[in-house]
């Protein structure tokens, strides 16, 4: 594995290493993000760098680094990896600290980044799509910040994998959230819905980018609630992530989803982000 960045320096993953009273380790105390790399260039890097600002705003922690820093830092991650398509994971936490719930004073903030090569979806899940499974949404109520408490995302995924399935839906209240580790779209009488942005989901990167693909494409779309049932009854159903792109789900709590196969819509999405990678 190529260097990561460890609290101002480049080393090998294995001396990386974080004293346990880390509160990132002892609270899930941290916010983190997730950024696609497509021919050494990432993907949508302000926006990344935005909202690793509104998650730490939202968890009151001060910045500990310019946008400008942010990017030079990522720029010589890339650099130092081999493959040319990659993953950058940037993380947080509210720094070391005696065992205390409430914030430390005076404490430095660590901050962790590393890359890996991003391997594309396996081709059967576009050609195929995959299963999803439901479940009610257990999680807490600020979604919308991308913190790195995800235990609930964590049994949730693999109450997905435990049913041979690949993305678990989430229900809150009769409505549809997300996946528990990506955004959710469905396809219903033609046209795309977004589940509305608000605090049960977080405002993915890649969902602005295919609601932004179909308003300039003219496919018609709306953000808009999105209830179970109408879930039930969509046409298509797809996920999308920084790390998966866009992925058909053709299967839904065993059920076929519409035709059971992947649908246009999804499958006009999928080739119009691939403009974003290679623009
Ligand atoms: N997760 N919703 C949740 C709960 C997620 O964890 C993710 C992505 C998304 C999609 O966001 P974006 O398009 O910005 O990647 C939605 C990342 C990839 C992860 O945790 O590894």
């Amino acid at each position: 594995m190529s260097d990561v960045y460890l609290n101002g320096q480049f080393m090998p993953l294995e001396q990386a290493t974080v004293p346990v009273l880390d509160r990132g380790f002892i609270f899930g105390d941290g916010v983190y993000e997730v950024i696609p790399v497509y021919n050494r260039i990432p993907l949508a890097l302000d926006r990344h760098l935005r909202r690793l600002e509104y998650s730490l705003d939202g968890i009151r922690m001060a910045h500990p680094m310019t946008p400008e820093a942010w990017r030079t830092l990522i720029l010589e991650l890339i650099a130092r990896e081999s493959s040319a398509d990659q993953s950058v994971y940037l993380q947080v936490t509210r720094g070391v600290a005696p065992r205390d719930h409430a914030f430390p004073q005076g404490v430095a903030p660590t901050v962790f980044a590393m890359t890996k090569p991003l391997t594309p979806p396996p081709a059967s899940w576009i050609r195929d799509g995959v299963s999803a499974i439901t479940h009610a949404d257990f999680r807490w109520l600020r979604c919308d910040l991308k913190t790195t408490s995800l235990l609930a995302n964590v049994l949730l995924r693999q109450l997905a994998v435990d049913a041979g399935a690949t993305e678990c839906l989430l229900i809150r209240d009769g409505f549809l959230t997300e996946g528990a580790a990506s955004n959710t779209f469905i396809v219903l009488d033609g046209c795309l819905l977004a589940p509305t942005r608000n605090r049960l989901l977080l405002p993915g990167i890649t969902y602005d980018l295919v609601l932004e693909a179909a308003a300039s494409h003219g496919i018609p779309h709306e953000e808009r609630p999105v209830t179970e049932a109408e879930l039930r009854r969509a046409e298509e159903v797809m996920m999308t992530s920084s790390t998966r792109e866009i992925v058909p789900i053709t299967r839904l709590d065993g059920v076929p989803v519409g035709k059971g196969r992947p649908g246009p819509v999804t499958m006009r999405l999928l080739n119009l982000y691939q403009e974003y990678k290679w623009p």
